[in-house]
């Protein structure tokens, strides 16, 4: 009877885990970066996303090198434009964005930070492949301009070992889950570690880093994991409603 209970997987749609969660990692903004090509498809994700149970979205475009034209001004102009459109949708939306940490990292830092929805917290990540070599200088300079780091998604750098996450943490990094390793969205050996990492309390924040209308469709369509972590899972949730500004939100303005 232990087992059982220890290893039943529920289906976190149907089960409702997603209900009235603020998704604070996601790429909304048509065209700017890997997510949402279109007003169409960005429309489509907040539908399917307010299916889901989603209630209030801080939209996280990329900034780095692959995408020379993103800085905190032009996603500003950008999410200016895009909000009219959508205020038909009466959904809660905001800006943040999600840096990468790589050479060009701190020219960023030298303009006003786009931080979570206006919160302390600046989105940062790093390659798959490797961190650079002065992984924790970068994180330093967030601190030292006056944000929090929060790292996306540690489970998926299976480069980093435990050494590394505890010093991350000791650096001053928060760590957000992605919702979806949790259901083997990105294979087996990213599910474990999130698995790990939940279980040892170490993430602080969760996201669904949703990108593209039919791989989000897929993503809900199967979406199951352990029902013992619905309970820490809703502490994330809980912790992610805390960034998004009060001053309602914005269906028709930015937040910064
Ligand atoms: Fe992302």
């Amino acid at each position: 009877m232990w087992w059982f209970a220890k290893h039943k997987k529920v289906d976190i749609i149907a089960a409702g885990w997603l209900e009235g969660m603020t998704d604070i990692h996601c790429h909304l903004v048509p065209a700017v970066d890997d997510g949402s090509r279109s007003l169409d498809e960005t429309r489509q994700l907040i539908e399917a996303m307010r299916s889901v149970g989603i209630q209030r979205i801080i939209t996280t475009p990329h900034i780095y090198r692959r995408y020379p034209h993103n800085d905190s001004d032009t996603l500003r102009q950008a999410i200016e434009r895009l909000l009219p459109e959508l205020s038909d949708l009466e959904m809660p939306l905001t800006l943040g964005a999600e840096h990468m940490l790589d050479e060009g990292f701190e020219t960023h830092l030298a303009k006003p930070l786009l931080t979570l929805g206006d919160s302390k917290y600046l989105l940062v990540e790093t390659s798959f492949v490797g961190a650079p070599l002065d992984l924790y200088r970068l994180i330093q300079s967030v601190i030292s301009a006056g944000a929090i780091p929060m790292l996306a998604h540690p489970e998926r750098y299976l480069y980093m070992d435990d050494k590394e996450y505890s010093r991350l943490q000791g650096a001053g990094c928060a760590f957000q889950l992605n919702l979806f390793s949790l259901t083997g969205m990105y294979g087996e050996r990213v599910e474990k570690r999130a698995q790990q990492l939940l279980e040892r309390g170490l993430y602080s924040f969760v996201g669904t880093d949703t990108h593209r209308i039919e791989r989000f469709r897929k993503t809900i369509a199967s979406a199951k994991t352990y029902a013992r972590y619905e309970e820490p899972i809703r502490t994330l949730m809980s912790n992610n409603q805390t960034l998004m500004p009060p001053h309602e939100q914005c269906t028709s303005r930015a937040s910064m």
